[in-house]
């Protein structure tokens, strides 16, 4: 039995056949309506999602499965007091898999160990969040048609963003990617992302300034600065604006630049941008679902 906690528990060339996967299953739907016919996923989210949770919902519901769970921890048992390993022996019983989200890190690795059911980490607080990083990597293989050879800013919340510590995981399996690293100093990416970067002699820089290198990106994922990371309001006050991506910024950038974000957004994209044929935003949300179905029919050894 296989689960999913970090983006690293698949292979490259696992990823590779997931993602042909997810792209058959986008042209060829009908194709796989009922292959999950008496299957149950369970949803356990202790902290709100909207994307995550219905993207994995309307999965299960594509491939003709039926899902049950739960979408805030204060209508679950967990407000008693019970513990994420007692809930996943319940949800064991109850259900085939289950993708679940927990503000603390490492909680999905521990429902894993107690779990007889495949467990898929669907965000463990500022830790990992891979089937974003799923999403992202499939938006840029299919938009790109290749996951080498370009450079990367990732800007805004580069210290807590979770979407970003994954993906950065994920991206160095690739030759020939650069990184570039956008954030205020209070939300640099951590130390030791930093010396994983070293330590494999993958090239990367930080800024502080956006502008400064808009020319040189072949995609800018932007993230949101996240409030309930923070442990003081002021700081998210004085932080939150701190990037606003605009069509005067889009203007410096490649003609092929693509804007990713895992939403949600804030304030970081002006709607202004919405309009421009790069930003791909809404269109990594399909990603999101076709990816989730592969990954689903993966784990339950239906593919
Ligand atoms: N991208 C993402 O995780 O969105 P949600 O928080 O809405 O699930």
């Amino acid at each position: 039995m296989r689960h999913l906690i970090t983006p690293l528990d698949f292979t490259t060339d696992e990823l590779e056949k997931l993602f042909d996967l997810a792209n058959d299953i986008e042209n060829n739907k009908s194709k796989y309506s009922k292959i999950c016919e008496g299957k149950i996923l369970a949803t356990c989210f202790y902290e709100p999602s909207t994307r995550t949770r219905l993207s994995f919902e309307s999965a299960m519901l594509q491939l003709g499965g039926q899902v049950l769970g739960f979408s805030d921890a204060g209508s679950s048992s967990a407000s008693k007091g019970e513990s994420v390993s007692d809930t996943i022996r319940m949800i064991s019983a109850y259900t085939d898999i289950c993708a679940m989200r927990h503000p603390k890190e490492g909680s999905a690795m521990v429902a894993s160990t107690a779990a007889s059911i495949p467990v898929i980490n669907a965000g463990d607080g500022g830790h990992q969040h891979p089937t974003q990083t799923l999403t992202d990597l499939l938006t840029i293989r299919s938009l790109k048609k290749r996951l080498n050879n370009f450079t990367i800013g990732l800007c805004g919340d580069l210290k807590f963003g979770r979407t970003v510590h994954s993906l950065i995981n994920a991206l160095v399996r690739y030759p020939d990617v650069k990184f570039v690293f956008i954030s205020p100093e209070e939300l640099r990416i951590p130390d030791y992302i930093i010396e994983m970067l070293k330590e494999k002699d993958i090239p990367f820089e930080e800024v502080i300034r956006l502008e400064d290198v808009m020319p040189k990106l072949d995609l800018l994922y932007m993230t949101r600065v996240q409030r309930e990371r923070f442990f003081n309001e002021q700081d998210y006050v004085r932080l939150k604006d701190f990037y606003i991506l605009d069509k005067a910024k889009m203007k410096l950038a490649k003609e092929d630049m693509l804007v990713l974000h895992p939403l949600p957004r804030v304030n970081e994209i002006s709607i202004e941008v919405d309009s421009d044929p790069r930003a791909a935003y809404f269109r990594q949300v399909k990603y999101g679902v076709y990816v989730r179905m592969a990954l689903i029919l993966t784990l339950l050894e239906l593919a």
